[in-house]
């Protein structure tokens, strides 16, 4: 467990390099397991999932070495084809190495956590797909056990365009025999990037981004130097920490392409946002306007893991914010939190209505999870006096060092 102490209602000055995508990171150790060569990933975040994700490749027999911001991932000679729960435990996500494992081995058995803060986090699509594909699948009470004689090149529908489902699809059909085609695909930035990866092992893959992706099969010998593409969800957490604060704040090594709909509400608020090729320039107003309706969708709709940020950045403005989240069940666990600092927040199953207020006071709070963990640091910016979070290590999964970069813009956050 680590407190976080804010001193807030002191604007933020100043430039910052935003980190390397925790998600187009994860899935791209997964898919290393593809090619018995060397991966090399550059710019990579310093991450306590990533740590997770390398540790479970070197359980499985891989060697992975880490050093300020590049992984070396050498995965010549696995031993082991299961992953057990204390490493599950750790990542979330760690079902995305069920298609990897499955392509590389012919069999996978991973033992899964269940839910997670955000709600159930159901895998059958996952299964779904992989059966496509020809695997035989047993679930079990702990976890899934997958064999696989042979993968086969199938048409995969995907009921919801899951990002995890798409990212195993990608990666288990690069060792199919034939052509797959996914349908209703997942167009998340970070499905390109993955498809960018198996593109460097020899894939013969296109559609990513789009609704439609073809993959034919290929046995991969190159190996591959990537540099990991930045976190636009941290992007979105910088600008919404600016305009909790207040001042001003450039943004370096980003996407402003990505962040559409993130950016359309904040100049609704009331932002002045200057982009550049890959720079994004915030200086925040006096008093933000309210941000109207937030519908979370899947990409390219206003991404569900920006909401809480945004909500944070609602807090003090001059009237009501509507939030409808699509996307989890239990995306406002933060909001409880928010009250405490005295916020106006109202929840009605999926919406959350904000009341912007005049002013928030420090106040003791507990981090509910990795992007409501962010968002009770955000909106402690904008509260008077000081504000502790307990975080249970959430915030460290997904945010490099997110207490450094706050400090170096003239926040006043230290971390014990
Ligand atoms: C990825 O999770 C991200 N994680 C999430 O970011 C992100 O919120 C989410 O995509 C949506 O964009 C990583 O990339 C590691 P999904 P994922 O499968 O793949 C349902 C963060 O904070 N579903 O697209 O798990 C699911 O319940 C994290 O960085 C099924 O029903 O998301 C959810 O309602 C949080 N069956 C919806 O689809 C399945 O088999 C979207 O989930 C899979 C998913």
């Amino acid at each position: 467990m680590s407190e976080w102490h804010v001193i807030g209602a002191r604007p933020l000055r100043g430039s910052v390099r935003v980190q390397g995508s925790k998600n187009a990171v994860l899935p791209v150790i997964a898919a290393s397991l593809l090619t018995p060569n060397e991966t090399v990933l550059t710019n990579c975040p310093a991450l306590s999932d990533v740590d997770a994700a390398v540790d479970i490749l070197r359980y499985l027999g891989c060697t992975a070495e880490q050093r300020e911001g590049e992984v070396h991932i050498n995965t010549a000679a696995p031993e082991r084809w299961d992953i057990p729960p204390e490493l599950t435990h750790r990542m979330r996500s760690s079902v995305i190495f069920l298609g990897p494992m499955l392509a590389r081995f012919g069999r996978a058995r991973v033992s899964l956590p269940g839910g997670c803060e955000l709600g159930a986090r159901p895998i059958d699509l996952h299964l779904r797909a992989l059966r496509c594909l020809g695997a035989e699948i047993e679930e079990l009470s702990d976890g899934v056990l997958c064999r696989a004689r042979e993968l086969r090149g199938a048409e995969i529908p995907l009921t919801l365009p899951s990002v995890g489902a798409t990212e195993n699809a990608m990666i288990a059909a690069c060792a199919a025999r034939g052509e797959t085609v996914i349908y209703n695909a997942a167009r998340e930035p970070e499905i390109e990037t993955l498809q960018g990866y198996l593109c460097l092992l020899g894939a013969d893959i296109s559609g990513a981004g789009s609704p439609v992706i073809r993959v034919k099969g290929f046995s991969p010998k190159d190996h591959a130097v990537l540099t990991v593409p930045p976190d636009r969800i941290a992007t979105a957490t910088y600008l919404c920490c600016a305009v909790c604060a207040g001042g001003e704040l450039e943004l370096r090594g980003v996407r402003p392409r990505e962040l559409r709909p993130v950016l359309s509400v904040l100049r609704c608020m009331g932002c002045d946002l200057t982009e550049g090729e890959s720079s994004l320039r915030l200086r925040a107003p006096e008093r933000p306007r309210p941000a109207g309706a937030v519908i979370t969708r899947p990409y390219p709709g206003f991404p569900t893991d920006a909401a809480p940020l945004l909500m944070a950045a609602c807090l003090r403005t001059g009237g009501s914010s509507v939030f409808m989240e699509n996307i989890f069940d239990c995306r406002f666990r933060h909001a409880e939190e928010m009250r405490r600092l005295g916020a106006d927040i109202s929840l009605r199953g999926p919406v959350a209505v904000v009341n912007g207020v005049e002013r928030l006071r420090g106040a003791r709070l507990r981090s509910p999870d990795l992007r409501g963990g962010a968002a009770l640091v955000a909106a402690a910016l904008g509260a008077e006096g000081e504000t502790i979070i307990e975080d249970p290590g959430h915030i460290p999964r997904g945010y490099q060092a997110l207490e450094e970069s706050l400090r170096a813009l003239g926040a006043e956050v230290w971390r014990i």
